[in-house]
């Protein structure tokens, strides 16, 4: 049988954007994930497990708050911060720490970049550098009128694959760890499964890019708000899985939809490298990150019941709170990622409607708790971590006789260099 995967032919090549992995000084993090086989790996010089699973980045969810509530529920998985705009970090250099400070404990955490302008992508890469992000990612996929349409970046980018490549090394060469690319499988009408080979080889040939997160749904840029954008164009999961058949020198996380641990044990039974999980992890943290540490990554999950882990987010709130001046952050801000702790409980709608009144009258996480924790039964506060290991799911079968026809064979010129694939 034919082998499906690209074959490519450098005529006459750049090496440091060619495949050719071992001649890259960014390529360590495929070699990261293949050598996590065998264990832990280092990146940047600090231990851990692979991202194999990852909470996604999410603007005004995945801030600071939500990141410290969810490394008390998983010790191993990958945390994204918000879309943070380039211009926002090269314009408040005095204010950095606001924009881009985290915990230590936050570790492993990508930060997520947005723009189009290379000069200030590349700066703010550079300012973020000495915050010691494990991954820098540039936001490919976001349909919003303001960034899309009158910023020209997020999903926007994926007409000028060309572009991202450049704007890709100028990340890269700007800071001292792996560099990766998050987008749709396409844009409006540029929404076949060729168009989106053409991206990922396009940025990849043209810059150090090894891994891609692919949301799994087109976006459309008229016509949809950003929510519609993330429900109604529909999910062709065959095009992620021919990702991974047709280029198989790249690491590709699976997103969009992915609602419970069965389903991500099932994106990685079909050879899915990493599995990244977006509103199921905000609404449900519990249930879903509760369980990723020892169905994903074979670790002890947390001990944490969750009377404890409120405990020690009430010592990290009370600390932040008004940090950065009057109301930043306010409690709403930092208390709002607690809201979906107890989801589906007994008690969760009574503690939701006491948030929702101890909310304006309190002034410390601590009142807060002392206010509304009454709703929610012992059993329920004290119950240790989840431990349930991954049962079937068929959300991904069948998928193999899905897939698109393998990118096919052309010519395509990058920069000075022809290669034939
Ligand atoms: C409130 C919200 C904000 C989002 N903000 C971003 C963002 O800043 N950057 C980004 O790449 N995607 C953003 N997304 C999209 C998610 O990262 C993810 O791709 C999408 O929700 C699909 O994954 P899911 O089905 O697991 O939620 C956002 C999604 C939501 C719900």
């Amino acid at each position: 049988m034919m082998k499906c995967a690209v074959n490519v032919l450098l005529v006459s090549s750049t090496p440091s954007h060619s495949f050719g992995l071992k001649r890259h000084r960014r390529s360590y993090i495929m070699l990261n994930w293949k050598s996590l086989k065998h264990g832990i790996s280092s990146i940047s010089g600090r231990k851990y497990l692979p991202p194999w699973f990852s909470v996604a980045p999410m603007m005004d969810w995945t801030d600071n708050h939500y990141r410290t509530l969810a490394r008390l529920i998983s010790k191993h998985a990958w945390l994204y911060t918000e879309m943070i705009v380039a211009e926002t970090i090269v314009h408040q250099k005095e204010n950095l720490d606001r924009f881009l400070a985290f915990s230590p404990s936050q570790h492993p955490i990508v930060l997520q970049i947005g723009g189009s302008n290379l000069e200030n992508l590349a700066k703010a890469t550079e300012l973020a550098n000495s915050y010691s992000y494990d991954e820098i990612n540039l936001n490919c996929g976001c349909p919003s009128g303001k960034v899309a349409g009158h910023g020209c970046f997020g999903v926007q980018l994926m007409y000028n694959p060309k572009f991202v490549g450049e704007a890709m090394s100028a990340i890269a060469a700007n800071c001292s760890v792996p560099v990766s690319v998050k987008c749709r499988i396409g844009v409006d009408d540029r929404d076949t499964y060729d168009e989106l080979c053409d991206f990922v080889y396009t940025v990849a040939t043209h810059s150090p890019t090894r891994h891609f997160i692919i949301h799994s749904r087109k976006a459309l840029l008229k016509g949809l708000s950003p929510a519609e954008n993330r429900t109604v164009p529909p999910l062709k999961y065959e095009y992620f899985f021919g990702l991974l058949r047709d280029f198989p020198e790249l690491q590709f996380t699976i997103n969009g939809g992915i609602t419970c641990i069965d389903e991500v044990h099932a994106a990685q039974l079909q050879g899915a490298h990493g599995v990244m999980v977006g509103r199921a992890a905000y609404n449900n943290p519990w249930s879903t990150l509760g369980l990723v540490d020892a169905a994903v990554y074979g670790m002890p999950n947390s001990s944490l019941s969750r009377r404890q882990i409120l405990k020690e987010f009430q010592v990290y709130g009370d600390s932040f709170l008004e940090k950065y001046g009057p109301n930043k952050p306010s409690i709403r801000q930092v208390i709002k990622p607690l809201l979906n702790i107890f989801h589906s409980e007994p008690g969760n709608g009574l503690w939701k409607r006491k948030a929702d009144a101890a909310i304006r009258r309190c002034t410390t996480l601590n009142s807060f708790l002392e206010e509304t924790l009454d709703a929610i039964p012992d059993h329920v506060l004290d119950a240790p971590p989840l431990n349930k290991k991954p049962s079937e799911s068929d959300a991904f079968a069948g998928i193999h006789e899905l897939l698109p026809s393998p990118f096919g064979r052309r010519e395509l010129k990058v920069s000075n260099c022809k290669i034939i694939f």
